[in-house]
């Protein structure tokens, strides 16, 4: 199902003389091509990053084309730099990736082309929405709005997402509600939002809402949001938070112990730890650092490989935020299931067997099927669903990660540690599992509302039920 890294090329020494060409056969990166605008980095520089990345094994484009992948300017000012681009009549922009010149240094220090972050981007100035021309009315429903990976508005949706998580931290779940909601709304614009009066017909935008966007807007950032960043409690609480297994109700009784730190709690002889957060501050600095997709893929071909010598019906699914296209996650989520109903009952235990055996095993958590269909429909929301399930942080080698792991600075292990959630429905289930597990959170929670409310039916992990006609679909 997924194919196992390519493993680099060994890179010969160049000749004297070459031409571009015998050189860019020659190179270890063959799939990254560079392109180094001249203007603000100069010709004399441009031409020493050429040579240097050049001696490290990359392709370096002299000249624009369609073949470009990666253009690298020093020039971060996007409103100089797109026009420009635009004019140099390529094929498709949107293909290629539009970097500063942080992503080069970054790859020339590691000695290959690291992963496309969204802080290197360099990215182009959307045109905000016509101020006459109609525009579409927005649904107040997160699964009826069509959102790309791209934030338009992160300046908000990250300040909404501080105000969320402490009004969650005390446990005032409407206005964290309405600042995610808000979030998800301008996640899904096309445009950046350039003043308050042109988000006068978006739903879920109320008047607390506003007043913080009033106030970014004009000066580029939010006092409350500031106040809320500083504040002992906060950083504490999402400090601790941070641990895996580490939920808000330990954090506020360790931050009401008057700890501070990692070192406070590690210290305390009678905080007894569970054995989720043990490994949660074991594995702190590895669980904590993004996980690439290609490690993502290397996770499903050691599941796959573990599941196939199980059973050949086997089916393995990517699911979460990787399934809805985004190129870094927090964890990877896998569906996993056979085709022979009743027998995926002991996959999860014969998977975590096998991974144990392995030595890939850090830690597991396995959750027993309560799945019982006489019981459904449940219509709580984001209630847990009752598949066998299991959290995981799994061991992954680096030789089996196509471009390398992402690593800390300074790390010379060869391998990082990454927390792995796998469920496991009956097959004839797995349809509802792969949409209720793809998120997003908001998308899942309105997905469910709009079928209540709009379709009179119930929908969750397990199933989709028509209340009119008493049936499920
Ligand atoms: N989910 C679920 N039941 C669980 C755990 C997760 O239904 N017991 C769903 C969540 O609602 C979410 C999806 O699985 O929609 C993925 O969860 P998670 O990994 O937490 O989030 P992602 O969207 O994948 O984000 P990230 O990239 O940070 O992992
Ligand atoms: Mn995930
Ligand atoms: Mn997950």
């Amino acid at each position: 199902m997924f194919h196992a890294p390519a493993a680099p090329r060994p890179r010969k020494r160049s000749k004297p003389g070459e031409d571009s060409v015998s050189r860019r056969e020659e190179a270890t990166f063959q799939d990254v091509r560079i392109f180094l605008v001249e203007r603000k980095m100069g010709r004399s520089r441009r031409s020493f990053l050429t040579q240097l990345a050049r001696s490290k094994g990359f392709v370096v484009e002299d000249i624009l084309s369609d073949a470009v992948t990666h253009v690298v300017s020093e020039d971060s000012q996007s409103s100089s730099l797109w026009p420009w681009l635009k004019s140099r009549s390529l094929s498709d922009l949107s293909t290629v990736n539009v970097l500063d010149i942080s992503w080069f240094t970054d790859s020339m220090k590691e000695g290959r082309p690291v992963p496309v972050e969204t802080k290197h981007l360099i990215q182009d100035i959307l045109p905000e929405a016509p101020k006459a021309a109609p525009v579409n009315k927005v649904s107040q429903y997160a699964c009826q709005r069509r959102t790309t990976i791209e934030n338009n508005n992160r300046i908000f949706t990250d300040a909404f997402e501080v105000l969320a998580e402490n009004y969650e931290f005390n446990e005032i779940e409407g206005r964290c509600l309405a600042f995610r909601r808000a979030a998800s709304v301008l996640k899904s614009l096309p445009w950046a939002v350039r003043s308050v009066g042109a988000t006068q017909d978006l739903p879920c935008l109320g008047e607390h809402t506003k007043a913080v966007m009033k106030e970014i807007l004009q000066y580029g950032r939010s006092f409350e949001v500031e106040k809320i960043l500083s504040d002992e409690r906060c950083q504490t609480l999402k400090l601790f938070t941070s641990v895996f297994g580490v939920g808000p109700k330990t954090a506020e009784k360790w931050y009401r112990r008057g700890l501070r730190s990692f070192s406070d709690v590690l210290a305390q002889p009678d905080i007894h730890l569970n054995r989720m957060q043990q490994s949660g501050f074991l594995h702190y600095g590895d669980i904590s650092r993004a996980v690439s997709k290609a490690e993502a893929r290397a996770v499903g071909n050691i599941i796959d490989e573990a599941v196939h010598v199980i059973t050949p019906n086997a089916i393995l699914a990517l699911t979460g935020g990787f399934r809805r296209g985004k190129d870094f996650g927090h964890d990877v989520d896998y569906v996993v299931t056979t085709t022979e109903l009743g027998k995926e009952e002991n996959l999860l235990i014969s998977i975590i067997e096998s991974l144990k055996k392995q030595g890939l095993l850090l830690f597991s958590d396995y959750q027993a099927s309560t799945f019982d269909l006489s019981k459904l429909p449940s219509h709580r929301f984001e209630a847990m669903d009752h598949f066998a399930k299991c959290f995981l942080i799994l061991r992954l080698e680096g030789s089996r990660v196509e471009g390398g792991l992402q690593r800390a600075q300074g790390d010379g292990r060869g391998w990082r540690a990454v927390r792995v959630d796998l469920v496991s429905p009956p097959a004839d289930r797995f349809a509802f599992t792969m949409l209720g597990w793809t998120g997003s959170r908001m998308f899942e929670r309105d997905l469910r509302r709009f079928a209540r409310l709009e379709r009179q039916m119930l929908l969750d992990n397990h199933a989709l039920f028509d209340k009119t006609k008493v049936l499920f679909i």
